[in-house]
């Protein structure tokens, strides 16, 4: 078989296995317990969100772990959202994943105001029609990087520079 479909998921690399295996086998515990079987596996915790600051350029108090991406998709658009509570309009695409649109359209039966933006026959969006969409009360702007069904890049950075002139 040739697996084909990697956008969705993929095997497990040999590095993470390893790096994993300890705390999948003996390495265990909760490490918010204050017994120090589970406890010293906090020092643990904190290396990785160290190394994934480091990764992507952020601070490690800006990294949260969550158990899904679609935990992290409702709460970062559920935190920008509480951090704004006068902004009530949020900016999206039409092909986002269900776990962003399924939260939107939750959303707009608690009164806020959401713009799906469109894209071309080549999956891309237009970047005028972002600028456009963005109001006084836009709060979020939710855009993918990689589409998980066709594999199309939205340029996240023109994306970012735009919303930056923009604010
Ligand atoms: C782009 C994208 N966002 C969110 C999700 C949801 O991921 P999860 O199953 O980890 O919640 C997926 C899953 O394939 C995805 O491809």
């Amino acid at each position: 078989m040739i697996y084909l479909d990697y956008n969705s998921t993929t095997p497990v690399s040999p590095e993470v296995f390893e790096a994993m295996t300890p705390y999948l086998t003996s390495e265990w515990g909760n490490p918010s317990s204050t017994y120090k079987f589970g406890s010293k596996l906090k020092t643990v915790i904190e290396a990785a969100r160290v190394q994934v600051a480091e990764l992507i350029g952020a601070r490690s108090m800006e990294i949260i772990f969550t158990s899904c991406a679609t935990e992290s998709n409702n709460t970062v658009i559920n935190a920008a959202l509480k951090a704004n509570p006068r902004k009530r309009h949020i900016v999206t695409s039409a092909v986002e994943h269900s776990s962003v649109l399924n939260y939107c359209k939750a959303l707009e039966k608690e009164a806020y105001r959401i713009t799906y933006l469109p894209v071309d026959r080549e999956g891309l969006l237009k970047l005028a029609d972002l600028e456009n969409a963005i109001a006084e009360e836009t709060a979020v702007v939710s855009l993918m990087w990689a589409n998980n069904e066709t594999g199309v890049l939205f340029p996240v950075e023109k994306i970012g520079e735009s919303l930056k002139e923009s604010e």
